[in-house]
């Protein structure tokens, strides 16, 4: 017992040291795009922010989160940070799978080494090995110049597998080989090279019913899942909406504004939202609240959720027929713009294609409504080449 309790400070305690050198890692969510930083990054201005600081890193790698589903998920990141083993980490979007790797990363040894991830589901199959093995120079037609794969790009780190269920079979066969053997060839070399990197991956697609269903290979899946966290969506803990989303608001209230708090509506609707884009889609309903709001107080409209709208109000209450549809088409836009941008991650062309929408259309549509995809883009990869995101 004693001897877990030592691993568990110890643990946080060099994540704070690690946290505290890395304003990008997990702790700190980015700064706002007009360049202020976010309240609370300057802690020595406000003494009791930093007191909030810490509570929330010793609550568990700068995920926030008390509720029962969420600590037993997270209960075992300490064990993971020490050792070597490839982790797979599960969970719908926007649940904190990122943010889970980067905080083992951040707390292993290999934290002072890249942590790189790679969107899976953003190559096409024939891209895959280059991206992951790199290639000589002359090895195919278009390789003018050598080029580092992603597992040389990380070497002594972490390499991040987002989305690992959309590996096409070839791609994880090519990807067992270095699970296997920690051993890999450059496209066009001849040369073995030793990979020394740790696989962290993450699934929201239910890896074990591909297995089963012969889509995902069950070696691949063994190999990659020697631990495996899954995360619990934000409707199945409730007890951690409002301080995640008193946090939020702290962190991203603009400078000139005073401090906010929530209304009891608005704490109300918080807590009836079903939030199918969890934590990423209350972060970005408090940063849009923070920027909207007018008053200290902020009010269930500043949410943009609009959900209690058609329900909340008896029907005679001066409400036709005609008003309530559009309140509910609004509202189905709305939550549905949301999860999608969310899933595609700001993507929105790859929305449009997903929604079989015209791009422009679905564009007005976002305006509409308020949404800024580059809210959901959550520093994941864009597609193509730009996919990998070295942090430190
Ligand atoms: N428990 C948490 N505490 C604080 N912030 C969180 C938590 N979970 C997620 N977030 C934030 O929510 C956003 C989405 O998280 P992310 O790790 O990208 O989710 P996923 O990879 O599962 O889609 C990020 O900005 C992240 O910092
Ligand atoms: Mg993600």
């Amino acid at each position: 017992m004693h001897g877990v309790r030592t691993m568990t400070d110890r643990f946080f305690a060099e994540l704070r040291d690690a946290l505290a050198d890395d304003p990008e890692g997990a702790q700190q969510p980015a700064a706002l795009d007009n360049g202020h930083p976010p309240h609370g990054a300057a802690t020595h201005e406000v003494p009791e922010s930093l007191a909030g600081r810490l509570r929330v890193m010793q609550t568990g790698a700068g995920l926030i989160g008390q509720a029962p589903t969420f600590v037993k998920a997270i209960a075992q990141l300490p064990a993971i940070a020490q050792s070597e083993a490839t982790v797979l980490i599960s969970g719908e979007t926007g649940t904190g799978k990122e943010l889970a790797a980067r905080a083992i990363h951040h707390s292993s040894a290999r934290a002072p080494f890249p942590f790189v991830a790679l969107n899976c589901g953003s190559f096409p199959e024939s891209l895959m090995e280059d991206e992951l093995f790199g290639h000589e120079r002359g090895a195919f037609t278009d390789a003018r110049d050598q080029r580092l794969g992603l597992i040389a790009q990380a070497e002594r780190g972490t390499l991040f597998l987002d989305e690992v269920g959309t590996l096409t079979e070839r791609a994880q066969v090519a990807l067992l080989r270095v699970l296997q053997d920690k051993r890999f060839r450059a496209l066009g070399s001849s040369r073995e090279q030793q990979a020394n990197v740790r696989f962290v991956a993450a699934t929201n697609a239910p890896l074990g019913e591909l297995v089963q269903n012969g889509s995902f290979r069950t070696d691949v899946y063994y190999r990659l899942s020697v631990f495996s966290i899954g995360l619990p969506p934000l409707r199945d803990r409730t007890d951690d909406i409002l301080p995640l989303a008193r946090h939020f608001l702290h962190t991203y209230t603009p400078p000139n504004k005073p401090a906010l708090e929530l209304s009891p509506a608005a704490a109300d609707a918080l807590l009836t939202w079903s939030w199918p884009g969890n934590v990423r889609e209350l972060e970005n309903a408090m940063i849009r609240a923070a920027h909207v709001c007018e008053t200290s107080v902020v009010e269930a409209e500043d949410l943009g959720l609009a959900q209690s709208a058609t329900n909340a109000k008896p029907l005679s209450n001066g409400h036709t027929f005609k008003a309530l549809k559009k309140l509910a088409i609004e509202r189905f836009e709305r939550e549905y713009l949301s999860r999608l941008m969310s899933e595609q991650h700001g993507n929105v062309t790859r929305a449009a294609l997903v929604s079989g929408k015209d791009r422009r259309d679905l564009g007005r549509l976002l305006k509409k409504h308020r949404i800024d995809p580059k809210r959901f883009s959550g520093g994941e990869s864009p597609p193509s080449r730009a996919g990998t995101h070295p942090v430190s």
